[in-house]
């Protein structure tokens, strides 16, 4: 297998099947730090560089969490507004980078333009983590949601996903990316304008994964291990930030989530993924259903970004 050490995490096109599970490994001999509400020394010496040109709760605050979590240090910006690079300069990433690099040991970058990150990491000479690159990828939240399938169902391999949602969204890009790498079938539900593109569908192709399209989530819903949902109703994210507006839309049926659906229709052991933030497809009630995964995510992604953290800081070989 391939060091961690001082790799990129920009994608997961390249991750290979083993390294899913070394780095759960890792998150997991870590997870007591979170768990126990107490912090550790292993990445004393290093610090992260968070670059957010692009609102976040989750992503950047589990970062964060998980460098204090180890010991380590945290500086950079929330709001690119309040940074040459946001304001009269639009100074560019090459630059900005070229300053970031001698501020810290990694740089996490969230991005509305596709292909940022990337862009960061050819000028950086420090790790860069893609934390969300336009309607691109988004690798770290992908491997919390897989961390999440491998801790409560304790395998990958042999399970029905269905992804509901935009199919431009990048997490949807990153979860197909990855089930490439395991034994597994794919079913997807999304508006006719949110489909998967015969471009991706071609990638998706030459790397043999077994999927299918659906209509209506009730048609399909009974096969499924694991239910993967994203909004359709949903902001641009190749913007760097949209105010909401009064009418926002609602999410048709076809897409929606619901208690009664769950206990008409899915398996009694079908488990619900959601990224977050939800809009009205995944509906409030249904988080005291016995099928909701979505806060173990919260912490889970505390937990595996101390292991991806520790790893491509090289504090775990
Ligand atoms: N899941 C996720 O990316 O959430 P944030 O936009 O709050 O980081």
């Amino acid at each position: 297998m391939r060091s961690f050490k001082g790799r990129d995490i920009l994608s997961l096109k390249d991750f290979e099947r083993e390294e899913f599970f070394y780095m759960f490994e890792v998150a997991k001999s870590l997870e007591h730090y979170a768990r126990d509400r107490h912090n550790g020394d292993l990445l004393k010496d290093k610090t992260m560089v968070t670059a957010f040109y692009q609102p976040s709760t989750r992503t950047r605050l589990a970062h964060e969490a998980a460098m204090h979590r180890l010991g380590g240090h945290v500086t950079g910006f929330a709001d690119a507004k309040m940074t040459r690079a946001g304001d009269w300069y639009q100074e560019s990433i090459k630059d900005t980078v070229h300053m970031l690099e001698y501020y810290g040991d990694v740089i996490v970058m969230r991005h509305f333009q596709q292909g940022a990150p990337a862009e960061a990491a050819r000028w950086a000479s420090i790790p860069v983590v893609n934390a969300g690159d336009g309607w691109g990828e988004h690798p770290t939240q992908v491997l919390t949601d897989l961390y999440t399938i491998w801790k409560e169902i304790g395998h990958i391999d042999g399970l029905t996903f269905l992804c509901i949602g935009d199919m431009r969204m990048r997490t949807m890009h990153s979860i197909s990316y990855a089930l490439t790498q395991f034994d597994v079938e794919v079913i997807y539900v999304s508006p006719p304008d949110m489909s998967l593109t015969e471009e991706f569908k071609a990638e998706l192709d030459e790397r043999n994964l077994v999927y299918e399209e659906a209509e209506h989530v009730a048609d399909v819903i009974h096969r499924a291990d694991v239910i993967y949902m994203e909004p359709v109703v949903q902001p641009d994210y190749t913007k760097a930030r949209q105010e909401a507006t009064e009418d926002r839309g609602l999410t048709p049926d076809n897409y929606k989530i619901t208690r009664q659906l769950l206990a008409e229709k899915a398996k009694g052991s079908a488990i619900i993924l959601h990224s977050l933030p939800r809009m009205d497809e995944l509906p409030p009630d249904v988080d005291f259903t016995r099928h909701a995964r979505y806060w173990q995510e919260a912490f889970n992604g505390v937990a595996l970004r101390m292991g991806m953290l520790a790893l491509i800081l090289g504090a775990i070989d």
